[in-house]
């Protein structure tokens, strides 16, 4: 092929490449399906909705209603491990969204897009290491306090930095998360101690899979743990996969269903989120995801 019809062809490809990531694949929402064997012997199945990272502004309607319409899935616990919001004006769609969800049995962690705006970046700055490393802002500008207060207002537990204790689906579930270790605002000695081994389930939740955290929380006896932050790495190689996780956690373990350690006895399960920040509006060959987790006996 001669150059000039190599460099027409090629910006060709690359347009439709974009045109697909923005447009197409960033609103193609799929739910994943796990059953997780985790519960004591002779327990019902527990169904748990993982939603994590949709970086809503307003106007992301089709999102907004994908979201709302997860309540059709009967879940008995909702689990929402962070970046709920990217924008001062996003808490009221959020609400919305979750709808009916809200008057489930609900936990939530903070992600640092729940606390700071986000700004105009070059794009491909996501696939050149760990957002934090970018971050300059001292002071939060989104109004996360008003987020936990309206999820705390409709009955979810607020686990940042704290424990908690919650009935779903008839079981007695221990929980415990932390805030957002991408952001250091992660304060496991607040949380620190063995799970109680009466619950019937112990739960770990937060926003960035650290592999510190993951061992921690998996070494005072929580089964299932549960993260997002990564995006499943937003924008991945068909057949490879994600290049960056944006994290401490390895590339294998960017999204969906894993032990922690790897022969150990906990579960982990990283989603990879709904969204995408503002400014680098768009995801390949890595869906927009919600997980249903059908926990089993083991
Ligand atoms: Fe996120």
């Amino acid at each position: 092929m001669r150059l000039r019809t190599l460099i027409p062809a090629t910006a060709a490809l690359g347009a439709a490449a974009v045109g697909y990531a923005t447009v197409i694949e960033r609103n193609w929402f799929v739910l994943r399906r796990y059953e997780v064997p985790v519960l004591p012997p002779g327990s019902a199945p527990l169904r748990v909705l993982h939603i994590s990272d949709t970086h809503l502004t307003p106007g992301r309607k089709r999102l907004m209603a994908w979201v709302r319409a997860l309540d059709e899935l009967d879940p008995h616990l909702v689990v929402n491990t962070g970046d709920s919001i990217s924008h001062p004006q996003a808490i009221p769609g959020f609400l919305d969204a979750l709808g009916p969800l809200l008057d489930r049995p609900g936990v939530f962690v903070l992600g640092s897009n729940d606390m700071y705006a986000p700004e105009p970046h070059n794009p491909a700055r996501y696939l050149m290491g760990p957002s934090s490393r970018w971050r300059i802002k001292k002071e939060p500008d989104l109004p996360w306090e008003k987020l936990c207060d309206e999820l705390t207002a409709a009955g979810w537990l607020d686990l940042n930095n704290q424990r908690g204790r919650l009935t779903a689906g008839g079981l007695d579930i221990a929980v415990a998360g932390v805030h957002d270790a991408h952001v250091k605002r992660d304060r496991y000695e607040k949380v620190a101690g063995q799970a109680d081994p009466a619950a019937g389930l112990r739960i770990g939740v937060m926003h960035s899979p650290e592999p510190g955290l993951l061992d921690l929380f998996a070494a005072d006896g929580y089964d299932l743990l549960l993260a997002g932050h990564t995006h499943g790495g937003q924008l991945c190689v068909p057949f490879y996969g994600a290049l960056v996780t944006n994290c401490g956690i390895e590339r294998e373990r960017v999204r969906g269903l894993h032990r922690h350690p790897a022969e150990g006895p906990a579960w982990l399960h990283v989603s990879a989120g709904l969204g995408t920040s503002p400014w680098a509006p768009a995801r390949f060959a890595c869906r927009p995801e919600a997980s249903l987790l059908t926990l089993t006996p083991r």
